[in-house]
């Protein structure tokens, strides 16, 4: 048993699970005409109705009390500080550096690494002002028209996820592109669209040794030279971004057009660095600083609320009883707005990169369950396809609904039927309803929702919304022990990728590994010689 497990605030916790075996949250509205009240709160422009939950102000507590004894507190704190909280890399983690604009320094071995922040920023400024007016040209004297931008993982899913939410800002009349898979289906799609001469390639890559980026910047390189661009245009149509100054040099990049950032920014918490370059191209500087400043605001927030009111620790708490408590195993992001449609895949990596992970920062495999699988698709759509499980499946499934009040179009109808949906849901999910003649037409009801509302999605909002899923993450992983800052799970299967791309390019039958790998292989290089040969 863990000291997490057997310590007094999960056992109460675990105690008043009991005593509430046959609690509904219907009933608890019905006790307490003020529920909605005390179980809403706003920060930073982003207002959260937990009511619709099965928790109680007994549960709250007892949910405060094991984040006391956790020490969130004092691991915000340190956080904060520039501590070394990612502890296997050894470094601090400070992607709230990045949106400290007021001037307070932040400090990283001693040095305040604020100005370098707002060094860069500055660099982006100029250049994002030189492509806009076109004074950046491509190798033929014409201006840009199109950025693509080659990065994956936190490279891409941030800025990628952010140019879709704020389209309705996009004001530099620059079309943006997106590739970050290596099937190469992905990059042949852009090129075969984009004008070279007009199109500049961001390579971005926290490490710029990442197999897939460095595929695709390669082929959008060669395939620039193969239009006949002499060697010198690739200083004109690539510039990177990324912490690794010698590995953009190698690739041909000149390091005067690179944009830097630092090891203490996590690749899936990279969006407000230079990995944002794409979004500040997209939506100018000026709305990328308030990008910054909406999540600054709830970095305050955040730092200076008490537990209680205290949204990112209020969402991790409730998370913490779905996935600890009453056994939930996954969670669905449903965005009632079309523009964050690509929230739930950019949450994912936010979430599941931070907090899969079963051992303790000190090392011991946890007894406990620990992030659960986060998913999801915008509503209505959701309601079409999978809300089905989510009302009468087995398995209980927390959700978050997020919708803004005013919409980016004039279509008020569509605005109300959108709305009227995720509200119908949540007192669905909530309610349920019984058909005793008719099973199949009863819904159980008591499944938990909260309901995130903006009044519109814009950058600082945008950025407020980010930021509290960051720190919601960052509250749980502190509740887990567990470190939420690194991400070993994920090489393992990079190196055998690597050992098995050399086997498919060499001659022979494979069969250094078990029966199934050395089959799938096999089939594959047998049918690509075949392919080869019907070519000839
Ligand atoms: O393999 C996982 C990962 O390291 C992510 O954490 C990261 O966001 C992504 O790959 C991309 O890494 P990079 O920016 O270094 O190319």
């Amino acid at each position: 048993m863990s000291n997490l497990t057997q310590s007094p605030a999960w056992r109460a916790l675990a105690e008043h699970r009991e005593s509430m075996a046959h609690a509904s949250i219907g009933d608890l509205f019905a006790q307490d005409n003020e529920r909605f009240q005390r179980l809403s709160l706003e920060a930073a422009g982003v207002y959260v109705d937990y009511s619709k939950n099965l928790i109680t102000t007994g549960t709250l507590d007892r949910l405060n009390a094991l984040a006391r004894q956790a020490g969130v507190e004092e691991r915000r704190r340190a956080m904060f500080a520039g501590e070394r909280i990612n502890t296997t890399e050894d470094r601090p983690v400070l992607h709230v550096a990045l949106r400290e604009r007021t001037g307070t320094p932040i400090l990283v071995d001693g040095k305040d690494v604020v100005p370098e922040v707002s060094a860069v920023l500055a660099k982006m400024g100029r250049f994002v002002d030189a492509v806009q007016e076109g004074a950046w040209r491509g190798y033929t004297g014409r201006a840009i028209t199109d950025v693509v931008n080659i990065g994956i993982g936190g490279s891409d899913l941030g800025p990628r996820m952010v140019c879709e939410a704020l389209k309705p800002y996009a004001c530099t009349g620059l079309t943006m592109h997106f590739v970050s898979n290596v099937d190469g289906a992905e990059i042949a799609e852009v090129l075969q669209v984009v004008d070279l001469e007009t199109t500049l390639f961001v390579i971005s890559s926290k490490t710029f040794t990442t197999r897939e980026t460095l595929a695709n910047a390669r082929t959008a390189r060669c395939w620039l030279l193969s239009t006949g661009a002499p060697e010198s245009a690739v200083a004109k149509h690539f510039v990177a971004v990324s912490t690794h100054a010698e590995a953009v040099a190698a690739f041909g990049i000149d390091p005067d057009n690179m944009f830097e950032f630092w090891d203490w920014v996590g690749g899936r918490y990279s969006l407000w660095s230079a990995i944002g370059l794409p979004i500040a191209l997209q939506i100018g500087m000026d709305a990328f600083e308030a990008l910054l400043a909406g999540a600054h605001a709830m970095d305050r927030h955040f730092s200076e609320a008490p537990l209680e009111r205290n949204l990112p620790v209020l969402l991790a708490l409730i998370g913490i009883w779905h996935t600890n408590f009453l056994g939930a195993t996954s969670h669905l992001i449903a965005p009632y707005d079309q523009y964050l449609h690509r929230l739930p895949a950019y949450l994912q990596q936010l979430d599941m990169e931070s907090n899969g992970k079963s051992v303790t920062l000190s090392g011991e495999r946890v007894d406990y369950a620990t992030g659960p699988v986060i998913w999801g698709e915008p509503g209505t759509n959701g309601q079409h396809a999978f809300f089905q499980l989510l009302h009468q499946g087995s398995a209980v499934i927390p959700a978050d609904v997020i919708a803004c009040m005013q919409p980016h179009h004039p279509l008020d109808v569509h605005h109300d039927i959108l709305l009227a949906n995720c509200f119908a849901q949540t007192e669905a999910l909530m309610n349920g309803s019984q058909a005793a003649s008719e099973p199949h037409r009863t819904f159980d009801g008591n499944r938990p929702t909260n309901t995130i509302l903006l009044d519109k999605l814009d950058p600082a909002s945008l950025g407020a919304l980010l930021a509290l899923y960051e720190h919601k993450v960052f509250v749980q992983g502190v509740i887990w022990n567990i470190n939420s800052f690194d991400q070993w799970g994920v090489e393992l299967g990079k190196r055998l990728a690597v050992t098995i791309e050399s086997e498919i390019n060499q001659p022979g039958v494979v069969n250094a590994h078990d029966s199934s790998t050395n089959g799938l292989i096999n089939r594959f290089k047998q049918r690509r010689k075949q392919q080869a040969e019907s070519a000839i």
